[in-house]
């Protein structure tokens, strides 16, 4: 009997595939990084041939280093970065241009020209976010106006959009030999273009935006059998049977089902999301409106997000574009070298500031300088950055919902960093809890994809299979607390307005 599952998490830096067990612990990962492709400043592109060839090899690594066949697999899950936009051709299965990435800022004219009649939350009862460039739907239009050719192909219905998670189960049903065109109800609320209420694309945001219907996925549930795998390929036949954006699923796999519970992911960037059970909730302080997940045909689940651009790839960035350290890892090594931060602060806003700023205009500031500060105190604040952060989203957070969150549950790679984790329980002043499996985001795929087979029964057997790992508890003095957190305020005021 197939005893595993399944999920690819289809991410920003690399493609992964992890296999589990029935307990929800890892069995084995399959790994590759793909190209980070910046051709001018704020651009920022994937190659989608790369990441379809590197999805193909890591679900074969995962497979072979666990000993396992196709016969060992009840059913595949897939989350993915999301918002990420990939138009390719139907019939040739090549993509028009690259894939524009969710951090990609060169749509902001477009957003301007959207926002010039009815502002910037023209939309926003209806879709539950605010124009922005991190939203698949404007750069669809920057692909249409600016790839020759792109409008009318599309327009005669040659062309289809996806976010990755689409890209991938296309190719993964046979491509242009009959792939599945669909998504998830969670992709499809990243678009700017899903009507929260109808889980249906809005026609009239759709001619605002001049995009073709006829080149968007069908919107599907988060857990039923969208297809089966390409019979040629080494999952020959498995059921396809979960799609939740990488947020949603960290979220479904931290088992924080009900309402009210909440969980920060530490990735790329970091997201916070808050169940807001079956209530469509508005924020009125900077967070998204978005939807949870969807089980076939149960009610959709609805969330608030409060979305960080750069947090983990400000590590990257220390490594790749400073040489500071060598791998990410010893960003934390660096950083305890010191005591404290030594007055430095760091406001990584390469893409703009997100949550709960949405301030297209700030970029990337280190103010408090002075010849006292080495290294350390630099690798210290750009850790410390990534609890700032979410600190301004969790307050975003407490402002909108009625109970104020007392604790934290926390996965995704920077969660191994004790030092953060340390310092995130002091500046926000709650308890920070990691589970066993910080893997959460491939496990909520998979526990989607189980679960559509009957894998897995029901929730509660999901909820059984959580544990925790790990807690931080706040241990700083009030006083020191808003004292720090007050400076990062002036810091992050020094980052607004550089742009323009
Ligand atoms: O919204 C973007 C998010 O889905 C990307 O997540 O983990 O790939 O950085 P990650």
């Amino acid at each position: 009997m197939a005893e595993h599952i399944i999920a690819i998490d289809q991410g920003t830096t690399s493609t992964r595939a992890i296999i589990f067990d029935r307990s929800g612990s890892v069995v084995s990962t399959g790994q590759l990084e793909h190209e980070q492709i910046f051709p001018r400043a704020g651009w920022v592109e994937h190659d989608p041939a790369e990441i379809w060839l590197n999805t193909r090899e890591v679900i074969g690594q995962a497979l072979s280093k666990a000993d396992l066949t196709r016969h060992d697999i009840a059913a595949v899950g897939i989350t993915n970065q999301r918002e990420t936009a990939v138009v390719w051709d139907r019939r040739t299965g090549k993509p028009v241009y690259n894939a524009i990435v969710w951090q990609d800022t060169r749509t902001q004219d477009i957003v301007d020209r959207l926002a010039a009649d009815g502002g910037a939350d023209r939309y926003k009862d209806r879709v539950g976010l605010p124009l922005a460039t991190y939203f698949s739907g404007t750069k669809i239009v920057w692909i249409l106006e600016n790839v020759e050719g792109a409008r009318e192909r599309a327009e005669a219905g040659d062309l289809l959009f996806g976010t990755t998670d689409t890209w991938v189960l296309w190719n993964l049903t046979g491509g242009k030999k009959g792939g599945v065109h669909a998504t998830d109800v969670t992709n499809a609320s990243r678009t700017l273009l899903m009507d929260l209420r109808t889980l249906d694309w809005d026609d009239e945001i759709l001619a605002d935006f001049g995009i073709p219907r006829a080149m968007l996925p069908d919107i599907r549930s988060s857990s039923e059998v969208y297809g089966t795998a390409n019979p040629r390929s080494l999952l020959r036949e498995a059921p396809i049977a979960g799609i939740l954006g990488d947020q949603q699923a960290a979220t479904f796999g931290q088992a924080a089902f009900d309402q009210g519970e909440a969980k920060n992911t530490y990735g790329t960037g970091n997201f916070v999301i808050v169940n807001t059970g079956e209530d469509i909730v508005y924020s009125e302080n900077g967070l998204l409106t978005t939807v949870g997940y969807k089980l076939g045909d149960g009610p959709a689940h609805y969330a608030l997000e409060g979305s960080i651009a750069v947090t983990g790839s400000l590590v990257q960035w220390l490594r790749d574009n400073l040489g500071l350290i060598s791998s990410a890892p010893e960003i934390e090594t660096l950083a305890t070298s010191v005591d404290d931060n030594g007055g430095a602060y760091f406001v990584p806003a390469f893409s703009g500031l997100f949550a709960p700023y949405w301030r297209p205009d700030a970029r990337g500031t280190i103010v408090g300088l002075t010849r006292y500060v080495n290294k350390g105190h630099i690798a210290r604040a750009a850790i410390e950055s990534i609890a700032y952060q979410s600190r301004d989203v969790l307050e975003a957070v407490n402002a909108d919902v009625d109970v104020p969150l007392t604790d934290l549950k926390v996965d995704g790679g920077a969660s191994a960093n004790d030092l953060l984790m340390q310092f995130q329980a002091d500046i926000l002043d709650v308890t920070v809890i990691r589970p066993v499996v910080a893997e959460t985001t491939a496990l909520g795929a998979a526990y989607a994809a189980g679960l559509a087979v009957g894998f897995w029964q029901n929730l509660d057997e999901l909820r059984a299979n959580w544990q925790e790992d790990r807690r931080w508890e706040p241990t700083i003095a009030p006083e020191e607390r808003e004292r720090l957190y007050a400076d990062w305020k002036r810091a992050i005021e020094k980052s607004l307005g550089w742009v323009g």
